[in-house]
């Protein structure tokens, strides 16, 4: 795997640094005065005409590109690029008044009116084809543009149609899934419980709550119909682009932990990999805890092109206005939020917005240029700083990091796990349960990969997998070989219970040969009231080296150890002395069985003794206060290490030997490294 890409466009190899433009609000007075704020802010690219398809074709078939040259050709001449987007997140009144069928019809059968935006159906031909010719046209206009840079395509797709020509795309797919079998869809949808056997494909209808919810094999099937369908949609847009543009990379924004659309299977169309990120700093609890919970996304989006650097498209300068809390960001904080997403993988740094609107849902939301109209303000300040830090970080475009360790956290399993009746709902936290285990490598400064069920785990050393509920078909078969051949795999209570239809395993959890693999079998789950604790007790002489106990909560599975060496049993409940934490060995590595939801520094423990014992690859070889982490990129030579202070106060890091560059303030640094509160400092060695 390279640690070493090209940049997002290769004939631009330097940080991106802009965010979402929309002159179309704005006259040309005010597009040359965005000239003269971009350089002085050090921006160079504008993620141009994203919500300006009604400014680009008035009326059906008349399209008016004038406005759009003059700010492409502004943009080049003052050294910006064009982020340029196609216009189908918002469409023009006309559309919706004349086409009714290109509105979403809800869940529960209604169709909607129009206004809002991300809110089309991605079946309708009538709206696939009046994009693609907007889209066509942009293409053949600004093909041989030179600011055009990279292609924005649409905007954070997402949501659902539940309208007639989507009920009839969703049975196609079906037909087609189980080959025209209906015997196969009941079966894989256990539909025989509570009589809804199907004896006609007409009968299939989408999940809606006047209608089916229960059939888990439906609901998932509909989610992962619902991802196809827009990557069929996101195909059909970009068709025109790529036959026009070949060399212009394409992209779409994502929006973090999303759960509508599956992710790690969208990502295989985009180019470039790239999402929108708006943490609520400051009003959340410890910024560092949320700290940890950005880096597991930015990782993610990192892992999901094996390494290849992504784009943050959208962060705010200052207070994000729909949030329950929208704290201004305390100084520092923009610099050290945006450096964060580099540290990650980010080759870019953009905004929502360039310019306030003026009217309107988002007049108040942070932007670079306020309603003030001049860069005399903080937020202006900010920006520019940072654009200034991002050119003297020219030489980290494009590296990157092959970490030692993944953790599995697949968009399937969650909807899975999401829709099952178990567990009590409000506990389950899935994505919350991966985080609490990535924790302790961001503390160590130790890069992690977070990836779907479906990647290839052969790179690693370390491979977790937290409420591994579903295995789908081959994930087992990848797992063993990977303990075989000398891996370390840690899992949980609530793994390998379903196949990919949500199916039970047969013959004792955890199915699929997982089973042999830990070597144990897990009988039964315990779910505890939220204020109840039970203890793990750690075995005397274990070769974790841990002792005592450890607090824990929610989910006690009771296993039983086929040949799994028992590591710790619990304190309390009828279950006392039975085994809460076993490892088995297993060809040439070991596999680890976490049988209860264990607190954080049981957690700390366990990661502590591992990343030892493997030698993970970390950032730095030292141990880094509370807050601070260190992230990792490299180019195969050099190594820019991130040192980042999410903590509210002044820390001095220990860096142990060697002597570094730090790229930000231009010192020669070595031994230790002085961050302020919320300090960023990019150690080159
Ligand atoms: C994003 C969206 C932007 C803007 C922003 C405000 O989700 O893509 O267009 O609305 O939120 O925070």
């Amino acid at each position: 795997m390279p640690t070493k890409f090209s940049a997002i466009n290769p004939r631009f190899p330097h940080f991106l640094h802009g965010g979402d433009y929309n002159p179309d609000q704005w006259t040309p007075e005010i597009w040359r005065e965005d000239m003269r704020l971009m350089k002085l802010a050090n921006c160079n690219a504008m993620s141009t005409g994203i919500f300006a398809w009604t400014k680009l074709e008035p009326e059906e078939g008349k399209f008016d590109f004038s406005w759009l040259d003059q700010v492409m050709d502004l943009l080049a001449e003052n050294e910006g690029s064009a982020v340029l987007a196609t216009p189908s997140g918002a469409r023009p009144a006309w559309l919706s008044a004349r086409y009714p069928e290109v509105l979403r019809v809800t869940a529960d059968r209604r169709r909607i009116l129009h206004g809002q935006r991300h809110n089309h159906c991605m079946t309708s031909p009538v709206y696939r084809e009046k994009v693609q010719e907007i889209n066509r046209r942009l293409a053949e206009r600004y093909q041989d543009h030179p600011a055009l840079l990279v292609w924005h395509i649409s905007n954070e797709y997402g949501g659902e149609c539940h309208c007639d020509l989507c009920q009839a795309a969703f049975r196609s797919w079906l037909r087609k899934k189980y080959d025209n079998d209906l015997d196969r869809l009941n079966h894989a949808w256990w539909s025989a419980f509570w009589s809804h056997t199907f004896t006609d494909w007409e009968q299939i209808e989408s999940p809606s709550p006047i209608g089916e919810i229960y059939l888990h094999g439906l609901t998932l099937d509909w989610k992962r119909y619902t991802t196809d369908q827009t990557i069929d949609f996101y195909n059909c847009e970009i068709a025109p682009l790529r036959e026009l543009t070949p060399e212009i990379p394409i992209t779409t924004n994502f929006m973090g932990l999303y759960t509508g659309l599956n992710y790690p299977r969208f990502a295989v169309a985009v180019d470039v990999v790239s999402w929108d990120s708006y943490p609520m700093w400051h009003a959340s609890g410890s910024d560092w805890e949320l700290a940890v919970q950005i880096a597991f996304i930015h990782d993610q989006n990192r892992a999901m092109k094996s390494g290849k650097p992504f784009m943050l498209m959208e962060s705010v300068p200052s207070a994000t206005n729909w949030m329950p809390v929208p704290k201004l960001k305390r100084p520092g904080m923009h610099r050290l939020s945006s450096l964060q997403a580099v540290a990650h993988g980010s080759d870019t740094v953009q905004y929502f917005q360039w310019r306030k609107s003026r009217g309107s849902a988002e007049k108040f939301h942070g932007a670079v240029v306020d309603h003030v109209g001049h860069e005399y303000t903080r937020v202006f300040r900010d920006v520019a700083e940072l654009g200034a830090d991002l050119k003297k970080l020219d030489t980290v475009v494009g590296a990157s990091v092959q970490p030692d360790v993944a953790i599995i956290y697949d968009w399937e399993n969650r909807w899975a796990i999401d829709d099952m009746q178990a567990l009590g709902r409000e506990r389950r936290k899935y994505a919350e349960t991966c985080i609490a285990h990535y924790q302790p490598f961001w503390e160590r400064g130790i890069p992690v990969d977070v990836i779907a069920e479906s990647a290839d785990f052969s790179a690693y050393k370390l491979l977790v997998a937290p409420m591994l509920y579903m295995l789908q078909p081959g994930v087992a078969e990848r797992i063993r070989a990977f303990v075989a051949g000398g891996g370390t795999l840690v899992t949980t209570y609530w793994t390998g219970l379903v196949d990919e239809n949500d199916l039970c395993f047969l013959g004792g959890w955890p199915g699929d040969g997982l089973r042999e693999v830990l070597g144990v079998w897990d009988e039964e789950t315990d779910t505890l009231a939220p204020q109840e604790r039970n203890h793990v007790v750690m075995a005397d002489g274990n070769p974790l080296g841990l002792a005592g106990s450890y607090e824990a909560r929610d989910y006690f599975a009771l296993i039983h150890a086929e040949g799994a060496q028992v590591l710790a049993t619990y304190a309390s409940e009828f279950y006392a002395g039975r085994p809460a934490l076993t490892v088995n060995k297993w060809g040439k590595g070991q596999a680890y069985y976490m049988a209860s939801r264990n607190d954080t520094r049981f957690l700390d423990d366990f990661y502590a003794h591992l990343a030892d014992r493997l030698n993970l690859l970390r950032a730095l070889p030292v141990d880094l206060p509370r807050g601070v982490t260190a992230q990792l990129r490299t180019d195969g030579k050099n190594k820019f290490i991130f040192v980042m202070n999410f903590s509210p106060a002044p820390v001095s890091v220990a860096l142990g030997a060697g002597k570094f560059e730090g790229l930000l303030s231009g010192a020669a640094i070595s031994g230790r490294l002085d961050l302020p509160e919320f300090g960023v400092e990019v150690l080159k060695q």
